[in-house]
């Protein structure tokens, strides 16, 4: 079993690395950014909030003593663990072929196993979220988070199933939510990927990770700096484009009818490149789970960081209950 880096080459260009440089790889995964950019020269301190990612890495760790720091966190707290200042700051952002393919891991409805979807393997998991959201909750994650038009019907049949028992299982659980849209009907995709989308994004507070994650980027980074974010979904992709296009306030400024206005603040980026990256076709051909991956990246001003990033609230009474549970 591996994982394929996606979009590496481009990651590694944005990044540019220099000698001397000290770069956090956000999302180590299986390693592929990581490697790559010791073998440039870099100095890299690795984040994975998956226990069973860092023990992987302890082979790349032996391999490179003096130049690599593996740490078992979520890259929300990068603040609490770096106290240097850093040339470059690298999220691959979502789930690894490893959690994908080990169906204990719950992340995917090819095999049967629980229903976890934990990247930490601790908390509360996707069953809990199934078991126990109200329906309303259930429909609006469904439609937030998951995008899915069918969310109402889904979150219906959810909880006429677990009056009956509980749902515990990947695949009992997708063939609820398949059944209840009217089965595949022709879809290339399974009828239940966005309503498990949905809930890995929830049970693991992704979007909430993301706003930490990018605040802490830019208060770590030197000017200079590079922040390289590859996204996986459009969610993912309108907050990293919100976040940047913000800070290096690139809202369009200089056309005709709005006269240009003096910023507020200093930006805190500078935007080279305003449209994202997207992977070339031989990299589709050769690995699918690079077709809607796309990169986005800016390098660090002098000024004064801006500060948090609110998370966008999108499933606010889904989050509410959630964060309930116990
Ligand atoms: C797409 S993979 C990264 C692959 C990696 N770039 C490589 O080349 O192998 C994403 C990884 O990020 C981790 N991850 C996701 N959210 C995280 C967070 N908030 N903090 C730390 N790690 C996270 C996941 O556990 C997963 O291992």
């Amino acid at each position: 079993m591996t994982h394929a880096p996606v979009l590496l080459r481009e990651a590694l260009e944005a990044l540019s690395i220099e000698p001397g440089a000290l770069i956090v790889d956000a999302t180590f995964g299986g390693g592929g950014y990581t490697r790559a950019m010791l073998e440039a020269g870099a100095r890299v301190i690795a984040f994975d909030r998956d226990p069973d990612a860092i023990a992987r890495g302890a082979a790349l760790e032996a391999q490179f003593p003096d130049r690599l720091t593996l740490i078992a966190a979520r890259f929300g707290e990068i603040g609490a663990f770096v106290n240097e200042q850093l040339t470059g700051v690298v999220f691959d952002l979502g789930v690894s072929s490893f959690q994908l393919d080990q169906a204990e891991r719950g992340f995917s409805f090819q095999a049967d196993a629980a229903l976890d979807m934990r990247m930490e393997k601790q908390g509360l998991s996707a069953a809990d979220a199934v078991n126990r959201l109200s329906e309303p909750a259930l429909a609006e994650l469904i439609y937030r988070y998951g995008e899915d038009d069918d969310s109402r019907r889904i979150a219906r049949a959810i909880v006429q199933a677990r009056a009956a028992k509980p749902i515990t299982r990947t695949l009992a659980f997708a063939k609820i939510v398949e059944d209840a849209v009217g089965g595949r009907k022709g879809a290339r995709t399974h009828p239940a990927t966005k309503t498990f989308q949905a809930l890995r994004m929830l049970v693991n507070d992704e979007l909430g990770e993301i706003a930490r994650g990018l605040s802490a980027a830019e208060a770590k980074l030197k000017p200079g700096g590079r922040l390289v974010v590859v996204s996986f979904h459009s969610l993912e992709d309108r907050m990293v484009k919100l976040f940047l296009t913000e800070r290096a306030d690139a809202r369009g400024r200089g056309s005709r009818h709005a006269p240009d206005v003096a910023p507020e603040r200093a930006p805190s980026f500078r935007l080279d490149r305003r449209r994202a990256t997207a992977p070339s076709d031989e990299e589709v051909a050769a690995n699918p789970r690079a077709r809607s991956a796309s990169l986005r990246w800016a390098v660090r001003t002098d000024a004064p960081a801006w500060g948090d990033l609110e998370p966008p609230g999108l499933a606010p009474k889904a989050e509410a209950e959630w964060r309930k549970l116990d």
